[in-house]
C-alpha cells in the first residue's frame, strides 16, 4: 500500500489494490473513495466514481459528497430537529428546512478521519476513526465511528462501519460514492441497467421527507426487479421534488446482519458490472438530478447526471416514525454495518 497526499492540503490517501489489478484510492477527508479504477469485457481500466483531484475541490462542492461516508444520519431529517427522553435536539437546517447527512459543518463527509494501515488474509485495507463529540451538529453523545475500507481478492471493495456512543443517539452511516461505469462522467448514467431487490419503497412529500407509508414498487417507474434503464422512465419523475431517481428502496431480502444482494448496475457498452451488497434494510437510489456540470478529476467535466449513488442506509426520519425500525444506539452497544461493491464484467 502506497501513501500520498493530496496537491494543496493534507489529507492522506491510501491506494489498495487487488491481484486482479482493480485500485481503489481513499482519502482520510470524509473518510472517502476517491478513485476506483476496474476492468471492461476487453480488460481495459477506467475510473469508475466521481471525484476531485483535490481536498479544497471536495470541500468547496461538499454538497455532492462525491465519494463520502456520511454521519451521523444518512438522508433527511424533518424539520431539522428531534426529540430523545423527553430533550429536543436541533440540528443544521442544510436542506431547506430539513437536516440532511449529518450537518453542514462537521458532518462525517467534512472531517479528517485519522487513519491506520491493515493487512491481512481478507486483502489490504485501512481503518479511519473519527471522535464526534457530544453535540457536535447538534447529536447527543460522543460517538467513536471507524469506517474499514478493504479491497479483497474477490474483487470487492468492502466498507465496514463500527461505532459506539456513551448516550443514545440515532446513527445511520453510509457510503455516497457517483458510480459511472463508462469511465467517463461526461456522459450520463442513463443507459446504465440497474436491478433492485425492492419490492416497495418509502413514500415522500415534495421535500423528500418520507410520510411514513411503505409503498409497492408495482407499476411505477421505481419497479427495478428487473433490468431496467435509469433512463427508461426517469421523465415520469421530473416535476417531482426529488427531480428523477432519489428515492430509498426497502429491500426485500435484507435482514440486519446478513449481507445480501440488494442491486446491480451494468453499463451494457462496456460490460462492467457493479453489485452493492448490504445488511442495511434499504437503499438510496439517487440519479444525481441536483447535479451541475463541474469539473471533476483530471479536468474531467461531469454533466448533470454524470453518476448515480446507491447509498444503503436505514429507514430515513427513522427518528420521526415508530413504524420504521429504531436507529437509536445505547451506550454498551455497538453499531454495526457492512457494504460490499464488488466489480465484476458480463
Ligand atoms: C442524497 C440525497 C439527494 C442529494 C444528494 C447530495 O443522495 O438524497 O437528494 O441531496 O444526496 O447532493
Amino acid at each position: 500500500m502506497v501513501r500520498s497526499q493530496s496537491s494543496d492540503t493534507q489529507d492522506r490517501r491510501f491506494h489498495l489494490t487487488a491481484p486482479s489489478g482493480i485500485k481503489a484510492l481513499i482519502s482520510s477527508y470524509g473518510a472517502s473513495l476517491v478513485e476506483l479504477h476496474a476492468p471492461d469485457r476487453a480488460g481495459r481500466f477506467a475510473d469508475i466514481v466521481l471525484g476531485f483531484d483535490t481536498q479544497s475541490e471536495y470541500a468547496l462542492h461538499s454538497n455532492l459528497y462525491f465519494g463520502s461516508t456520511i454521519g451521523r444520519t444518512a438522508n433527511r431529517i424533518r424539520g431539522a430537529t428531534f426529540e430523545l427522553d423527553s430533550v429536543t435536539y436541533q440540528l443544521a437546517a442544510n436542506d431547506g428546512k430539513n437536516h440532511l447527512h449529518g450537518g453542514a459543518v462537521s458532518s462525517f463527509d467534512k472531517v479528517d478521519w485519522e487513519a491506520e494501515e491493515r493487512t491481512g488474509d481478507a486483502g489490504t485495507a485501512v481503518m479511519f476513526r473519527y471522535v464526534s463529540p457530544h453535540l457536535e451538529e447538534g447529536y447527543p453523545g460522543q460517538l467513536d465511528a471507524r469506517v474499514t475500507y478493504t479491497l479483497t481478492d474477490r474483487d470487492e471493495l468492502r466498507i465496514d462501519y463500527e461505532a459506539r456512543s456513551d448516550r443514545a443517539t440515532p446513527v445511520s452511516l453510509t457510503h455516497h460514492s457517483y458510480w459511472n461505469l463508462t469511465g467517463d462522467g461526461s456522459r450520463t448514467i442513463l443507459d446504465h441497467e440497474l436491478q433492485v431487490e425492492a419490492d416497495s419503497y418509502t413514500a415522500v412529500d415534495s421535500e423528500l421527507i418520507p410520510i411514513g407509508t411503505v409503498k409497492p414498487v408495482d407499476s411505477t417507474a421505481l419497479d427495478f426487479r428487473k433490468p431496467s434503464r435509469i433512463g427508461s422512465r426517469i421523465a415520469e419523475l421530473e416535476d417531482t421534488g426529488a427531480r428523477g431517481y432519489d428515492h430509498n428502496f426497502v429491500l426485500t431480502a435484507s435482514s440486519d446482519g446478513v449481507v445480501t444482494l440488494a442491486a446491480r448496475l451494468r453499463d451494457p457498452e462496456s460490460g462492467r458490472i457493479l453489485e452493492i451488497w448490504t445488511d442495511r434494510p434499504c437503499i438510496q437510489v439517487y440519479s444525481g438530478n441536483f447535479m451541475r456540470p463541474v469539473v471533476g478529476k483530471l479536468g474531467m467535466h461531469y454533466e448533470h447526471r454524470g453518476g448515480v449513488c446507491l447509498e444503503p442506509q436505514a429507514y430515513p426520519d427513522a427518528m420521526h416514525h415508530p413504524n420504521f425500525p429504531s436507529i437509536l444506539l445505547h451506550p454498551g452497544e455497538v453499531y454495526r454495518a457492512t457494504t460490499v461493491y464488488r466489480v465484476l464484467t458480463d
